[in-house]
């Protein structure tokens, strides 16, 4: 079976395959199925953008279509950046200008205790969807720590590993992380899904 993935993130796109494959499922860009969407992440939750995605991607390419979207949760500010991750403090800002604006806003608050989120959404032509969500805990570090990663990684400090995100390898990062807990729970479905289906 092929899944083409809604992202032009080719990191992602690596990422499903090295899971999926194992179920014999192919994930493909959507540059290979000859298409290009751009979809506005107009939900309010990130189960709502992860849908919009996979339902755009799969109606332009008639394949059942894969897509996630992820964000960090902080609690003392009642769950923001939240499903404005990427886009928190406007456009003129890159990964760095992102951590570094939440690490202001965090002066003096607490408690430090945050989440980042996971939604996998899978949609298929017959208008059926699977969705998995997997999520991990930790708290805002004061300052920076760590080169790895990508994102707020830097800046998301793990009480128990004594590390932020950032200061993890990649492979130890996808054992506790969000998306890694998401595309576990998601072959699972996946797997049922497709048994049921003979
Ligand atoms: P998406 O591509 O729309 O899902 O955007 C997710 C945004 O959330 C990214 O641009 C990052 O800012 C943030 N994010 C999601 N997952 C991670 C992670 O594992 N580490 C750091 N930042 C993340």
């Amino acid at each position: 079976m092929k899944l083409v993935l809604a992202s032009k993130n080719p990191k992602k796109l690596a990422e499903m395959n090295r899971i999926l494959s194992q179920l014999g499922i192919e994930v493909c860009s959507e540059a290979e199925v000859g298409v290009d969407v751009e979809v506005e992440e107009t939900g309010t939750t990130f189960e709502e953008n992860s849908f919009l995605k996979a339902k755009a991607v799969m109606e332009a390419s008639g394949l059942p279509a894969i897509a996630d979207d992820s964000g960090l949760c902080v609690d003392a500010l009642n769950g923001a950046p939240g499903v404005y991750s990427a886009r928190y403090g406007g456009e003129g800002l890159d990964d760095e200008g992102r951590y570094r604006l939440l690490l202001e806003n965090m002066r003096g608050q607490s408690p430090r205790t945050a989440h980042f989120v996971s939604v996998i959404t899978c949609a298929f032509p017959d208008g059926t969807v699977l969705t998995a969500r997997g999520e991990c805990n930790g708290t805002i570090a004061f300052a920076p720590m760590g080169e790895g990663g990508f994102g707020y990684d830097p800046v998301f400090f793990l009480p128990e590993r004594k590390k932020t995100f950032a200061q993890l390898s990649p492979e130890e990062k996808n054992t506790i992380s969000h998306r890694g807990k998401a595309l576990e729970q998601f072959e699972q479905i996946l797997q049922n899904y497709l048994s049921q289906q003979g």
